[in-house]
């Protein structure tokens, strides 16, 4: 199933794999756990929105990425490294390298964003 081309197909088939290794990661799941619970549908679903609004200009997502990661407890910036790990892997096995560059750089903008937000400086690096 690797060199999809990027739809909205494609996206759910990512955010689909991508959050069901996040919900077995020992380290992420009890983060998500505890602001998500069993309640996972609208968050993919929220998750194609914002994917496909970045990737394919679709406009459909609209929310508040910065303050919605602010209000969580305890993360460190292993998560982050985690977090991309996780990204990368499967959207490597999804997409060809150039598309995959493109999602990956867009998660580790956000990333470094969220890390300033946190903890006042990047500890993840560019791939
Ligand atoms: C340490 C790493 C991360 C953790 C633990 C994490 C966790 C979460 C959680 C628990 C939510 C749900 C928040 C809520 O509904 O109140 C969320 C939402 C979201 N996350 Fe992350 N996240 C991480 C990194 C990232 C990164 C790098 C991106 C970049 C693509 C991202 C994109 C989003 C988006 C777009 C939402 C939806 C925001 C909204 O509903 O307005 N997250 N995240």
């Amino acid at each position: 199933m690797s060199d999809q081309s990027i739809t909205r197909e494609s996206i759910t088939l990512l955010v689909d794999q991508f959050y069901s290794e996040v919900r077995s990661d020992p380290l992420l799941q009890p983060i998500f756990a505890k602001v998500i619970g069993d309640n996972w549908t609208p968050h993919l679903e929220r998750m194609v929105d914002f994917w496909s609004t970045v990737m394919l200009g679709t406009r459909e997502f609209q929310g508040n990425v910065y303050g919605k990661h602010m209000a969580l407890a305890g993360i460190e910036p292993e998560y982050f490294s985690r977090w991309l790990a996780l990204f990368e892997k499967t959207v490597d096995a999804l997409f060809d390298d150039r598309d995959a560059t493109e999602f990956i750089t867009v998660a580790h903008r956000i990333a470094a964003s969220l890390q300033i937000g946190f903890f006042g400086s990047v500890a993840t690096s560019q791939r």
